[in-house]
């Protein structure tokens, strides 16, 4: 059923102003304010009248993706979803979405990956962090404690010895807990989450850990399903407190792999 269009602001809309963020290397929308971008997207995307879930299957053992040269064979856990407050056993959209949008930057020579320090938040199965590894970069992938086992086996699967370019490891991160020297020493280059706003409960530890763990010269990236205008709002209006944030436009992304439920936003320090 088609939904009914929020009233939008169409001027508001083309007169969205841009800039770059970050070491990301295009200009993004600058989200001026949370209530605004809401509107907009809903607006323009109408995200929830959308097909969920287009490229992954939730009730598969295995995700299979070519990236980066390689065909990646992600290990997914869908009875373990049964289990109450468990969401990162099987892929989701946006993680799809957020590891083929960094090979297609990368490709374009938007955004450099080599050597650099990345931190994924909230890793899940692990496919955007391996990606990043493929891509050159040294990765850690983090999650709750009962999620390692499953991501160890991923990363080992597709950043094994043969897949090699940089590398990448598996640690606990509790968004909201203090964070361990080894997140600091050096700070991160570039932070990424994918499908990590999606109770407004657990996003002011996730704003937490996010002003903890990033510096000035920080770039995150962060890919949200868009299931719930409130609690992307409510992320938004705390993130720009002490980020400027900048909406990536669909037309940067993976041309095979987009979506109107997923947006994809840029953080930099103010
Ligand atoms: C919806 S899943 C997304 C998983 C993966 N990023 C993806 O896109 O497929 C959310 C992830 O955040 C993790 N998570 C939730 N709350 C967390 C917290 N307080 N600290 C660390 N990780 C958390 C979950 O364990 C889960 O892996």
């Amino acid at each position: 059923m088609e939904e009914a269009s929020p009233i939008v602001n169409e001027d508001a809309a083309a007169a969205a102003s841009t800039t770059q963020l970050g070491t990301y290397k295009t200009t993004v929308e600058l989200v001026e304010t949370a209530a605004e971008e809401i509107l907009l997207l809903w607006a323009l995307q109408q995200p929830t009248a959308r097909r969920q879930n287009a490229f992954v299957r939730h009730s598969s053992q295995t995700l299979a993706l070519d990236a980066c040269g390689h065909r990646l064979t992600i290990l997914q856990s869908p009875s373990s979803m049964s289990t109450p407050g468990v969401t990162g056993a099987v892929m989701w959209d946006s993680g799809i979405v957020l590891g083929k949008f960094l090979e297609h930057a990368f490709d374009s020579g938007t955004l450099s990956l080599h050597g650099k320090r990345v931190v994924e938040l909230g890793a899940g199965c692990g496919l955007v962090g391996c990606i990043a590894a493929l891509l050159g970069a040294d990765v850690i992938l983090t999650d709750l404690p009962d999620r390692l086992k499953l991501l160890k086996k991923n990363v080992d699967v597709n950043v094994g010895e043969g897949n090699k370019r940089g590398s990448a490891r598996v640690t606990e991160l509790e968004w909201g807990d203090d964070l361990d020297d080894e997140f600091f020493d050096p700070v991160p280059d570039i932070v990424l989450g994918s499908d990590v706003v999606y109770s407004e409960g657990a996003v002011e530890d996730l704003l937490t850990t996010l002003k903890q763990i990033s510096g000035c010269h920080t770039t995150i990236f962060v890919a949200g399903e868009l299931r719930n205008d409130a609690v992307l709002e409510y992320f938004l209006e705390g993130a720009m407190k002490e980020f400027l944030v900048g909406r990536i436009d669909q037309g940067q992304w993976h041309p095979d792999y987009c979506s109107d439920r997923v947006a994809i936003y840029v953080l930099a320090k103010k």
